[in-house]
């Protein structure tokens, strides 16, 4: 009888097993949301000078720096090609700067929690597809399904390299 009873707790068990897991997951989302709003203002302040304020980058970015005699920012939206590139390539790039290119280095402005909190803006306008394969690193995998029309390979760059790091192929 004992036994019978104690079974009885099973649903309300569920229950709150499903209550704590609906909670952390709103919690998370609320502070996925968080890392979001905080990375549109930061990238607003520090990046949209040379990124554009909708992330489309500088006009002629697709034609290297040789040939402009100079470089221009891309964009960091899914028409450009950062997506390409890991989570580490992305943060080094931002953290150090691009070296011999125009493109500061963040270390001595951005705490690392912010450069991560850029990142989360930059990534939340990305489609999902673009997300999934910058989430997997794979340089060969099939190119996302929803990359805006007209979408080409960068001139400037190859699939899973450091952003900067190679000499552009005019
Ligand atoms: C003074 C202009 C300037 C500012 C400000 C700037 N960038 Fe850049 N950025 C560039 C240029 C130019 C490049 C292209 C050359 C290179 O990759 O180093 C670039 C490249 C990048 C890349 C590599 C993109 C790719 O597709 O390979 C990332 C990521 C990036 N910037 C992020 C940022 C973030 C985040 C900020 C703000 C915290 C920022 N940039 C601020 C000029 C700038």
């Amino acid at each position: 009888m004992l036994q019978d009873r104690s079974w009885a707790w099973a649903p309300a068990l569920l229950c709150a097993g499903a209550l704590l897991f609906a909670l952390y997951r709103s919690a998370m989302a609320a502070l996925d949301a968080y890392g979001v709003e905080k990375g549109a203002s930061l990238y607003a302040v520090h990046c949209a000078s040379c990124h554009g304020g909708m992330l489309a980058g500088q006009e002629g970015w697709q034609m290297g720096s040789a040939a402009l005699q100079g470089w221009r920012a891309p964009p960091l939206d899914a028409s450009g090609h950062a997506w390409m590139h890991d989570d580490r390539a992305l943060f080094q790039h931002v953290k150090n700067g691009g070296g011999i290119s125009p493109m500061p280095a963040f270390g001595e402005k951005l705490s690392d929690n912010q450069i991560w909190q850029v990142f989360a803006f930059i990534r939340s306008t990305w489609p999902e597809s673009v997300q999934d394969f910058q989430m997997n690193g794979d340089p060969y995998a099939l190119l996302p399904a929803d990359l805006p029309a007209g979408w080409t390979y960068p001139p400037a760059c190859e699939p899973g390299a450091a952003p900067g790091a190679l000499t552009p192929r005019l």
